[in-house]
C-alpha cells in the first residue's frame, strides 16, 4: 500500500517536473514571473493579487517595478498551473508585432476573447478574413456624419443628467462615484453608443424606479450583463442558472432580455428596411445597426449571420461604453485634484464657446487641452488592458533590453500586450505616475498608443475623442470640479489613495470610484 502511494507520488512528481520543464522550453526560456497559478486562468484571477499570486492585478499594483524594473523589455510567465505566456511592456515591441499582425501571423485566441464572443462572432473578436468582413461592413459607419450626431447626442445627454439629478439650482453637489451606471458617465456613454451606433432612443433613466424583477429594460440589462455577470457566465455551469438563488435568476433574467431586446431591435430594422414600417426621422442612414442589418440580406464578402450581427450589437455596445465611461471618470477624478490643468481647460472652453452658438464636432480640434487631458487618462488607465496574440508563425522583433538583440516567438505560443506596463514605462512616459496632459500634445493620431496599433487600431477613438470633448466641454463650462479632502490630507495624498485604486467592468479596466464636488461656475 505504501509503496503504491509512494510510486504514485514519485510519478506524479516526475510527470510536473517534465511538464514544468517544457512549459520553460517553450517560452526559450526567457526569464519572468514563475506564479503557481496562471493570471489568465480562472484560479488565479479570482484570488487576490499577493506575493505568491499575480492575480488580476498585478499590472497595475506592481507597475513601478515589473519587468525587472522595467529593464526587459518581454518576460516570460510560466505557472506551474496554466499555460505560459510571454507579456511585454515596450512600445516598440507592442508596434512591430500589430503593424502588420494578420501577415506576421497573429491571432486572436477564441479562449481569450469569449467573454465578448459569447452572443457571436463581432469585429472584436473575429481573424482573418472573418474580421476583415466585419470590419468592411462596420467600419464605414464611423464618418463625420456620425461624429456630428455624438456631439448633438453628448450634449443633449449631459442636459438630461443635469435635469434628472435636479441640479439645475444647486450651488454645490457631492457626486458619489461618478462612474456607477445610474450616476452620469456610464449611463451618457451608453446612451450614445445606443443612439448613435443603433438609433435607439431611450430615456435617461432615473436612478429609483427600476428592479430587476419587472419587465427589464434594454439599458439595465446590458449593464447587468456586461458588467456585473460576464466572468461568472462563464464559468457557471448551465443548470446552476436554475437554482433558487436571486441573483442566479436575475443573471439569467437579464441574459435573456437582452437577448429578446436584440431579436426585436433587428426585426424592427429589418422591417424598417423592407419598408414594411415607417423608420423615425432621428435614425440614421448608415449607422452601424443600419450597417449591420443590411449586411443580413448579402452573403459572402459584404454578408453577415444574423448571430454575427447579434454579436457585433453587443460588442460594439460594450466597447463603445465601458471603456468611454471608465476614461472620463479618470479624468473628472484627476481635474478635480490638479486645479490648474482645469482651470487652463476651462479657459480653452470658454475661449471656444461662441457667445451666440454651441459648438459642434468640428470644434473638437479646439479643445486641445481638454482632450489631452482625457489622453493623459486613458494613458493611466488604458481601458483596453490587456491584448492578447497568439503567433501562427514564428515571429521575430528587434529589442533593445535587456541587451539589443532579436527575440524570436515560436509558433504556437502567446504574448499579452501588457497596456497599463506599456503606459507606465518610464522609458517611454518619463514620471509615469505624474498626471500630465501636456504629453499629449501634437502628438498624431496614430501615436495615441492607448487605442492599439495597425490595421485593428480601436475603430471608436474619434467617436469616443468627440463624445469626450463635448461631455467635457459642457461639464466644465458649468461647474468647477473639486474634491473632498479627508482627515487634512494633501491633494497629493489623495491622488495616491483614490486614484491607484481599479477595477474592472465587464472587462474594460478603469479607476475605482471616483467623488466629486462640483460648485456652480454660474
Ligand atoms: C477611451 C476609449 C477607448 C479605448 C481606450 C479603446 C481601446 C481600444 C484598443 C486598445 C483596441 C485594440 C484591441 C486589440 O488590438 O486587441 C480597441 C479596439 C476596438 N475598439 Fe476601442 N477603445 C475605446 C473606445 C471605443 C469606442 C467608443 C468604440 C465603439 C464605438 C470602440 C470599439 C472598438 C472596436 C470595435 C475595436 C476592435 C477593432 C478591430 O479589431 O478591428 N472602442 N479599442
Ligand atoms: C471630417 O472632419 C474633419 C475635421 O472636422 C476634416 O478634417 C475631414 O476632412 C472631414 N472628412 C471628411 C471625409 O469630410
Ligand atoms: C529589425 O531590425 C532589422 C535590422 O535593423 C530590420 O531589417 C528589421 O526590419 C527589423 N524588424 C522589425 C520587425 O522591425
Ligand atoms: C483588484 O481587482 C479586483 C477585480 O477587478 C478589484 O475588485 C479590486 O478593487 C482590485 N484591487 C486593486 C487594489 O486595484
Amino acid at each position: 500500500m505504501l509503496t503504491a502511494v509512494v510510486t504514485t507520488a514519485c510519478l506524479l512528481a516526475a510527470y510536473c517536473t517534465w511538464n514544468y520543464a517544457s512549459k520553460l522550453k517553450s517560452v526559450n526560456y526567457l526569464p519572468g514571473m514563475r506564479p503557481p497559478l496562471s493570471a489568465l486562468s480562472i484560479f488565479g484571477a479570482l484570488m487576490p493579487t499577493s506575493w505568491w499570486n499575480p492575480g488580476l492585478n498585478w499590472s497595475w499594483e506592481w507597475r513601478k517595478t515589473n519587468y525587472f524594473n522595467y529593464k526587459h523589455e518581454v518576460i516570460s510567465m510560466v505557472p506551474l498551473i496554466g499555460q505560459p505566456a510571454y507579456y511585454t511592456c515596450s512600445l516598440p515591441v507592442m508596434k512591430q508585432l500589430l503593424k502588420e499582425e494578420s501577415k506576421l501571423g497573429l491571432i486572436k485566441h477564441p479562449e481569450m476573447t469569449s467573454a465578448v464572443s459569447i452572443w457571436g462572432q463581432n469585429l472584436l473578436t473575429a481573424n482573418g478574413d472573418v474580421w476583415k468582413r466585419h470590419r468592411r461592413i462596420v467600419g464605414p459607419a464611423f464618418t463625420n456624419k456620425t461624429y456630428d450626431l455624438v456631439w448633438r447626442q453628448a450634449a443633449a445627454l449631459y442636459e438630461d443628467m443635469v435635469r434628472a439629478a435636479k441640479w439645475e439650482n444647486e450651488q454645490m453637489v457631492t457626486v458619489r462615484n461618478i462612474n456607477q451606471y445610474t450616476r452620469s458617465v456610464r449611463q451618457i456613454a451608453l446612451m450614445i453608443i445606443s443612439r448613435c451606433g443603433f438609433g435607439l432612443l431611450m430615456p435617461w433613466k432615473d436612478p429609483n424606479t427600476e428592479t430587476a424583477e419587472e419587465e427589464m429594460s434594454f439599458s439595465t440589462a446590458l449593464e447587468w450583463v456586461s458588467a456585473t455577470t460576464i466572468p461568472w457566465r462563464l464559468v457557471l455551469p448551465r443548470w446552476s442558472y436554475r437554482l433558487p438563488i436571486r441573483w442566479l435568476r436575475n443573471m439569467e433574467h437579464a441574459w435573456s432580455s437582452l437577448a429578446v431586446h436584440m431579436n426585436m431591435f433587428i426585426e424592427t430594422k429589418a422591417q424598417e428596411l423592407a419598408g414594411i414600417i415607417d423608420g423615425d426621422d432621428h435614425v440614421q442612414r448608415g449607422d452601424i445597426f443600419t450597417r449591420l442589418v443590411t449586411a443580413m440580406d448579402s452573403s459572402g464578402k459584404t454578408g453577415l449571420e444574423k448571430q454575427e450581427v447579434i454579436g457585433n450589437t453587443f460588442a460594439l455596445m460594450f466597447a463603445g461604453h465601458e471603456t468611454t465611461a471608465n476614461v472620463l471618470a479618470a479624468t473628472l477624478g484627476f481635474l478635480a485634484i490638479h486645479q490648474d490643468e482645469q482651470e487652463k481647460a476651462y479657459q480653452e472652453i470658454s475661449a471656444a464657446i461662441p457667445a451666440d452658438r454651441g459648438l459642434g464636432a468640428e470644434d473638437v480640434a479646439k479643445l486641445t487641452h481638454t482632450l489631452a487631458c482625457f489622453h493623459e487618462s486613458a494613458r493611466m488607465f488604458p481601458a483596453g488592458n490587456m491584448l492578447p496574440r497568439d503567433f501562427i508563425d514564428d515571429v521575430t522583433v528587434n529589442v533593445t533590453s535587456p541587451t539589443p538583440g532579436t527575440i524570436v516567438f515560436p509558433k504556437g505560443s502567446r504574448i499579452i500586450i501588457d497596456m497599463v506596463a506599456i503606459h507606465h514605462n518610464p522609458e517611454t512616459f518619463p514620471d509615469p505616475d505624474v498626471w500630465r496632459p501636456s504629453r499629449w500634445y501634437g502628438v498624431s493620431e496614430h501615436d495615441l498608443t492607448m487605442f492599439g496599433a495597425g490595421p485593428r487600431v480601436c475603430v471608436g477613438r474619434k467617436f469616443t475623442q468627440v463624445e469626450a470633448a463635448c461631455f467635457l466641454a459642457h461639464f466644465l463650462r458649468d461647474w468647477k470640479l473639486d474634491v473632498e479632502l479627508c482627515n487634512g490630507e494633501t491633494r497629493e495624498q489623495h491622488e495616491e489613495r483614490v486614484m491607484g485604486i481599479t477595477k474592472l467592468t465587464g472587462i474594460a479596466f478603469g479607476v475605482g470610484p471616483v467623488d466629486l464636488k462640483l460648485i456652480a461656475r454660474k
